[in-house]
């Protein structure tokens, strides 16, 4: 006998910019080792998520930027969106940019997904701090 679809589990609504970013990501891949001027990765050790971004920096702007993820769909979709955000902004506005801003730009996210926001702004914020040593290092 056919058996009902468990339709109890909790269901995510995505607005259309999530799918978007989710279905074709911005700026995937890393950059060459001659392109990047920073480097950072960030974890959640929640959900084990884990995310690494490669920046180069043209004139005190971000002027190539890129991400892999090893996340969910949300990681994704919100780490896609950052690096929109960031790309041409100077390395301060860039490390400003919030979860919320991310967030907001996407049209909102599910309640329970907004952590992975995170990912990407932390991951952002490492690598300008990797690119600021560099340079201090000489
Ligand atoms: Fe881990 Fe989304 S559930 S980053």
């Amino acid at each position: 006998m056919d058996s009902e679809p468990d339709r109890k589990g909790p269901v995510l609504f995505y607005t259309k910019a999530v799918i978007d970013h989710f279905m074709n990501p911005r700026n995937t891949g890393e950059l060459a080792e001659q392109d990047t001027d920073g480097f950072g990765m960030a974890g959640d050790p929640e959900c084990g998520d884990q995310l690494k971004l490669w920046i180069k920096v043209h004139g005190g702007r971000i002027e190539k930027i890129s991400f892999k993820s090893f996340g969910c769909p949300g990681a994704i979709a919100t780490s896609s969106m950052l690096t929109a955000l960031a790309t041409g902004k100077t390395t301060e506005e860039a490390r400003s940019i919030t979860d919320d801003d991310v967030i907001e730009a996407l049209g909102g996210i599910p309640e329970n997904k907004k952590h992975c926001s995170l990912l990407g702004v932390r991951a952002l914020q490492s690598a300008i701090n990797d690119r600021e040593a560099r340079i201090r290092e000489g």
